[in-house]
């Protein structure tokens, strides 16, 4: 009996050292101490032996377990070591190579149009303001030469604010830039070379249309004001945003709060002005120019408004959205201009 436990550890002792993996340590282990391992035969037996060997011999079957437990712990970390060698050789990091650069996000395209335009207004004078998104009716439009119930309103599809009215009228979103004209008069100082840059908000979402968008609003109050100063500021802009090629075209046209009214166009960019290149008709503009918005000699009812003696003082002022103006200057013709403001990056990584 003795013998064969000293056997038992010899054995596990020469398969241990030729054992190279973990799952072969494992299965070792299941077939020395498993239920049905070579030790528990061998325990097995042990009630079988005469008494006094019983106690000499449990006490070495003891000594061996613990003997042949230790050679598997031995074995279990020196393999463990080994992988952890291995990790080392397969896993190795050059900490030389160059990093990977986070990923850089831009202003958005509507936030980089403003900027540039500003800096060119900047350029000649024009002084950034901002006014109130949300306004009174009068700076909006009665103080623009729209009485209350006048049809012109109409085209401004305004959102009223569920509030009390005041002196001032009701409350709305501004529908357009125009409503800080008033406000900028109120000041008090002349003359005025204002740019007011603002979200403006009318009711209206289609594939030409969001809710919400931008325009930027000149004003200019000064004495002895001519329409030739008007053209010259937009003549300036247009060559300094879009190109030295390009040219502006004053287009007849009303709006209550000026006077004359101008619809301003800038020449094609594609096309350069003719309309048509080798003959086909030029698929951008059709026609050679392309409609900005609205400018004109502001009306003589506006300068009372805000208080300016109308006989000393005159001046021009113009309008337009800057989404549209950005698009004609990268040339872009989207299908939905809702597009802007959707988050989409694979649209607006391109800018
Ligand atoms: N406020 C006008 C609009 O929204 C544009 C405009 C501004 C026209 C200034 C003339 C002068 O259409």
């Amino acid at each position: 009996m003795k013998n064969k436990f000293e056997q038992l550890k010899k054995e596990a002792s020469g398969i241990l050292e030729k054992i190279e993996t973990a799952e072969e340590l494992r299965d070792f282990e299941v077939k020395i101490f498993g239920r049905k391992g070579k030790y528990n035969d061998l325990v097995k037996e042990l009630p079988k032996l005469p008494d006094k060997e019983k106690k000499e011999i449990g006490r070495l079957a003891n000594e061996v377990k613990k003997e042949i437990e230790k050679m598997l712990f031995d074995k279990k970390q020196e393999l463990e070591g080994e992988k952890l060698k291995n990790i080392a050789k397969e896993e190795w990091v050059d900490k030389t190579l160059p990093g990977k650069k986070p990923e850089l996000g831009h202003l958005h395209l509507t936030t980089q149009a403003i900027s540039e335009i500003t800096e060119i207004f900047e350029r000649i004078g024009f002084q950034l303001r901002r006014y109130p998104e949300v306004e009174w009716d009068w700076y909006a439009f009665e103080a623009l030469n729209m009485p209350k119930d006048h049809p012109a309103r109409d085209e401004w599809e305004t959102f009223f604010i569920d509030a009390p009215e005041s002196k001032k009228g009701k409350m709305v979103l501004t529908p357009h830039t125009s409503s800080g004209q008033v406000r900028e008069m109120e000041r008090g100082i002349l003359p005025i070379r204002m740019m007011n840059i603002s979200k403006c908000y009318r009711r209206q979402s289609d594939v030409t249309h969001v809710p919400m968008f931008h325009q930027f609003e000149g004003l200019l109050i000064d004495k002895d004001v001519s329409i030739a100063h008007l053209k010259g500021a937009l003549d300036y802009f247009a060559r300094e945003f879009f190109g030295p090629l390009r040219k502006t075209r004053l287009r007849p046209f009303h709006f209550r709060f000026t006077e004359p009214s101008f619809e301003v166009d800038i020449s094609c960019g594609v096309c350069n002005g003719a309309g048509k290149i080798n003959e086909e008709k030029c698929r951008v503009c059709k026609e050679g120019w392309l409609e900005l918005g609205g400018a004109g000699m502001v009306h003589p009812n506006v300068l009372k408004a805000g208080g300016i003696d109308h006989k000393k003082y005159n001046g021009f002022a113009f309008g337009w959205g800057v989404e549209r103006t950005f698009m004609m200057k990268e040339g872009m013709k989207i299908d939905d201009i809702r597009i802007l403001y959707k988050n989409d990056l694979r649209f607006i990584r391109q800018f």
